[in-house]
């Protein structure tokens, strides 16, 4: 099986294609069809329950467009980009890091330098993977990811699609602290879309323009919280930490998830116990376990914001690709949002006891820093105030040279004068002028920015891995058959219902059993066309679990006593296509049992 026939599976039976193909199409645009949208919506469900509802985190909906400081504050502005190199010959753009990858052995060129990929690119001859040219002496360039916007008329508020939908979340902290009583620890899950200009989107889902994020922002208190290890110490994976990818026969290797942590394989709990819950949540929804690890980050590569990051990977056609990435951000994101704009960040920490602290204090007599220092005494005012709480020993110094403590000549700094700088210019101000103090306080508690982690896992990758994964081939009846071997919990359809032929009243109770089962809360398709082996493969290649099939018996004509008890229907089983027959006042029970992992066909 190859890329070619789960693209074309896809396109053919309506899980995705390329957008706008009346128009010539669009790269890295695709269009969920009806089996792709129902499979899409389905592990975003399954994604919700676990990470959101069984860890009782919040959800939140952020717009997809955001103003332009928010991007600045973030890094997103000045760091995250991809290097472009583009072709002498045929003028196309390509990322120069890939063409690297395509043809050296070397596996993480993004986190080369560009000056190292200009060089591999010159050393190795590589070409321009459209029309042969050497690349040789081309520039490469720093390409933003964002696609930029105008909100209003005009240029002069200037917008970003959002590149991850973490900043929607980050930019509401104060709001979202207040809704969770300022009490650390609390999550944030959010699923949305977030859109990259990618430089070449390849690979169908894998690498596109516009893409389904799950994210969940947990804030912490590095200090104190911790995370339930003992619910996932059992879980097992293959671990490729930096230090096996860089060394010589370095190999990924299995270990627990409590393996992991005592031995400092993965330094961050918070990241281990995601690891956990992620192994699970993808076992779930279909990912093959054995084309399946945990690469850790090498330094160059990780994200500005990251302190620390695994990936959870996948096989697919013969390479690994990045289905999430479980990141420890620290402080990163809280700091930058409450350096740039007006609101705080942080969360008030109690203290068990109340402390006293000494608080250096200043209180600029502007009646003579006023005169001194016309417009700019305010500005140096406030650096006094800067400078007490920084350094207060400099006012000390300059108290005691004021009071002539020391009879010899002053020394720099020691002339009752402190030094602040304000705009690179340098002011002395004179210490009393500064009135100076220290005052004891009694404090019940601090201000601090919380640390944030982040699982953040792609949806569309999550789901070409599924369908790549679950796509098999057998024989049944002397032909060659396709099926997705896909979980109950995530095909698009739960049950095919079939009359055995549209005609002696089968189509009509055939109808009826298909909304009994609609109400019963099953997914349901209802199909009367062709010869019913054909209906079963139509089902089989969109992964639908169980088909029923309402024939003679089920209306109580049945030709043949072999055909089972009166009031009976067939159910088949898509895998084994084993076939055995419910009554149909049990079957909405049955299906929904089968569903939930409850029952198994061997015990219908
Ligand atoms: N907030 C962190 C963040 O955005 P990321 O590793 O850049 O981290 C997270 O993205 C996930 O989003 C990836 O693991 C991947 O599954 C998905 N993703 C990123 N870029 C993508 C693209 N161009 N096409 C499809 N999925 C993408």
């Amino acid at each position: 099986m190859s890329a070619e026939d789960v693209v074309e599976l896809a396109k053919r039976r309506g899980f995705f294609l390329q957008a706008a193909g009346a128009y010539g199409g669009v790269s890295g645009f695709y269009t969920f069809g009806p089996q792709g949208a129902a499979l899409k919506q389905n592990v975003e469900d399954s994604w919700r329950d676990r990470f959101t509802i069984r860890e009782g985190n919040m959800e939140v909906d952020a717009p997809t467009v955001m103003p332009e400081p928010v991007f600045e504050a973030s890094g997103h502005l000045d760091g995250f980009d991809d290097m472009l190199v583009e072709c002498p010959e045929c003028g196309e753009s390509h990322r120069a890091d890939h063409i690297v990858e395509d043809n050296t052995d070397i596996e993480e060129a993004e986190s080369m330098p560009i000056a190292d990929v200009e060089e591999v690119i010159a050393e190795y001859e590589l070409v321009c993977p459209t029309c042969g040219t050497g690349l040789a002496g081309q520039a490469i360039e720093d390409f933003n990811l964002m696609f930029e916007t105008n909100i209003g008329p005009g240029s002069s508020q200037p917008g970003y699609l959002r590149p991850e939908t973490a900043q929607g979340i980050f930019v509401e902290f104060p709001q979202l602290a207040e809704y969770a009583r300022n009490q650390l620890p609390f999550g944030v899950t959010q699923i949305g879309r977030a859109y990259r200009n990618e430089i070449s989107p390849r690979k169908s889902l894998l690498r596109v323009r516009e893409f389904t994020q799950a994210e969940l922002e947990l804030f912490i208190d590095p200090e104190e919280d911790e995370p339930d290890l003992e619910s996932v110490a059992d879980v097992t994976a293959p671990f490729y930490p930096a230090t096996e990818q860089e060394a010589e026969d370095g190999e990924p290797f299995e270990a627990t998830i409590g393996e992991v942590v005592e031995e400092g394989v993965v330094g961050k709990p918070w990241v281990a116990y995601y690891l956990g819950v992620a192994k699970q949540w993808y076992e779930s929804i279909g990912v093959d376990m054995d084309r399946f690890r945990f690469r850790q980050h090498l330094g160059g590569e990780l994200a500005h914001y990251a302190a620390d990051c695994w990936d959870a990977e996948a096989e697919v056609d013969g390479d690994w690709i990045e289905l999430g990435g479980f990141a420890y951000r620290s402080d990163y994101d809280l700091g930058k949002h409450h350096d740039h704009s007006d609101e705080e960040f942080t969360i008030f920490k109690q203290y068990d006891e109340p402390v006293t602290v000494e608080r250096p204090t200043v209180d600029p007599d502007m009646s003579v820093l006023g005169p001194e220092f016309g417009g700019a005494a305010s500005d140096v005012g406030d650096a006094l105030e800067e400078l007490a709480e920084r350094n207060p020993d400099a006012f000390r110094e300059a108290q005691r040279a004021s009071e002539g403590a020391s009879g010899d000549e002053p020394r720099a700094g020691e002339d009752g004068t402190v030094t602040v700088e304000v705009d690179g210019e340098s002011y002395d101000v004179s210490v009393d002028a500064a009135n100076f103090a220290v005052e004891e306080v009694t404090e019940s508690g601090e201000h601090v920015l919380p640390h944030v982690v982040e699982p953040s896992l792609g949806i569309d990758r999550a789901l070409y891995t599924v369908l790549d994964h679950s796509y098999r081939t057998d024989e049944v009846d002397g032909e060659e058959r396709t099926y997705l071997d896909l979980p109950a919990e995530v095909a698009p359809t739960t049950v095919g219902v079939f009359p055995l032929m549209d005609r002696d009243g089968l189509g009509e109770r055939a109808r009826e059993v298909a909304e009994e089962l609609r109400e019963a809360g099953l997914s349901v398709t209802y199909d009367d066309s062709g010869a019913i082996g054909r209906r079963y493969r139509r089902q089989d290649e969109v992964g639908t679990p169980f088909c029923v099939t309402v024939d003679y018996t089920t209306i109580g004509e049945a030709r043949d006593d072999d055909e089972g008890e009166p009031g009976t229907v067939t159910v088949r089983e898509r895998d084994a296509t084993a076939q055995t027959r419910v009554p149909v006042e049990d079957l909405a029970e049955t299906l929904v049992a089968l569903r939930d992992g409850e029952l198994s066909f061997e015990d219908v």
